[in-house]
């Protein structure tokens, strides 16, 4: 096992393991101390998959389980399920004292935080995640939302967990796409701040070191966390591709996944970076070489003026401005901000 620890409000660990370990009852014990409950969250998919081992390690070290199911997917993201989710845990019983346990990839996470950030006020959870993407991302910071009809993750809260528990062998079940989603998170990573990280996706590809990749990523995410835990500063950066990605998933009514849309996103910038010489003119080549070596889209199906509803209602607008992350190298990256005009006509260059 290897272990991260995460410094922020509240100090946590992340473990990296192969697979579920026996003492996973014990270590969500040992991580919320009071709890007599242990009440799992699960889309469909994954609970088939891991629920039930999930749950018997959980009665084993003496919990009372329950659980709850929703369709997966990121259209269940939203007002209605969050709801469910909380009526749910009152009619368990789940008390300040008690623990929810999010099993799953980022929507899973995002949820299930959200709910354990406001139910009470406020109890433990733990992330138990199944995909890339929240080993190496979702999981690990505190950031929890959902989705408004309005735009991506429009309400939402800061709440850590009090654990992070990665079994790697969760991957070996995910669809090779959905892998692929994960890997444009990774190489997020590679352009802002680990250029190792990115040579190492370069070399092996889709057959990336497991445990290695999503050790580098969460520690990665820590010094961004532990500098910025609520986003007003350095934190920011981790939005690399995200503001033309969240326009582009909603366009599509999240038929496009969110590490599609942060994928073709980090491409767009970083072309138009390098239109305008803000970053070397060969690493729009070298990104895209690599996110299509991951099978992962480089161009936007839609033209700019089509997505400039959805790129005006993301949430990282401040009055007329919105804070844009444009590469400067490989494994540096800078905060440009600019106003309605300027962030279209970027975003046409890089389209081009
Ligand atoms: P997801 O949770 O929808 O999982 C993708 C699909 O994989 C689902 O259909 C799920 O059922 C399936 N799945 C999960 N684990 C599996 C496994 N081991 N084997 C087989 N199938 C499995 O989506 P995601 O890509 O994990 O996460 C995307 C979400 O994360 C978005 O909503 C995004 O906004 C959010 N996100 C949040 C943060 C954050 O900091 N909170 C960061 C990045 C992304
Ligand atoms: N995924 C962006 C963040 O955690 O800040």
């Amino acid at each position: 096992m290897s272990k991260v620890l995460i410094r922020a409000s509240r100090t946590y660990a992340v473990q990296i393991e192969d697979r579920l370990p026996g003492d996973a009852g014990e270590r969500v014990r040992a991580a919320v101390p009071g709890a007599a409950r242990a009440a799992i969250l699960a889309d469909d998919t994954v609970w088939a998959l891991y629920g039930p081992e999930l749950e018997d390690r959980m009665t084993a070290a003496g919990l009372t389980v329950f659980h709850h199911v929703f369709p997966h997917g990121e259209a269940s993201k939203n007002a209605s399920t969050y709801i469910e989710i909380l009526e749910w845990l009152s009619r368990c019983r789940i008390d300040r004292q008690d623990v929810l346990i999010a099993l799953g990839g980022g929507v899973t996470g995002d949820l299930g935080g959200f709910a354990a950030a406001t139910y009470l006020r406020g109890i433990a959870y733990i992330q138990i995640p199944t995909t890339l993407l929240a080993m190496v991302d979702s999981s690990v910071g505190g950031k929890t939302a959902i989705d408004l009809p309005a735009g991506k993750n429009l309400a939402g809260a800061f709440w850590q967990p009090s654990l992070v528990l990665c079994c790697c062998s969760a991957l070996d079940t995910l669809p090779r796409e959905t892998l692929a989603d994960g890997c444009a998170e990774v190489v997020k990573y590679g352009v802002l701040c680990d250029g190792e990280l990115f040579r190492h996706l370069e070399e092996r590809g889709l057959d990336f070191r497991r445990a290695y990749v999503v050790e580098r990523c969460v520690r990665d995410k820590q010094d961004f966390v532990s500098r910025d835990e609520f986003d007003r500063g350095a934190r920011k950066l981790l939005n690399l591709g995200h503001t033309l990605g969240h326009a582009l998933e909603q366009k599509s009514d999240f038929a496009l996944s969110h590490g599609r849309g942060v994928s073709i996103g980090m491409a767009v910038v970083t072309r138009a970076a390098a239109n305008r010489g803000w970053c070397p003119a060969e690493l729009p080549e070298r990104l895209e070489g690599l996110l299509k070596q991951l099978q992962l889209p480089v161009r936007s199906p839609w033209p700019v003026k089509e997505l400039e509803e959805y790129l005006l209602a993301d949430k990282k607008w401040s009055g007329d401005r919105v804070e844009v992350i444009v590469p400067e190298d490989l494994g540096r990256c800078g905060i440009r901000p600019m106003d309605r005009q300027e962030l279209i006509r970027f975003m046409e260059e890089g389209c081009r």
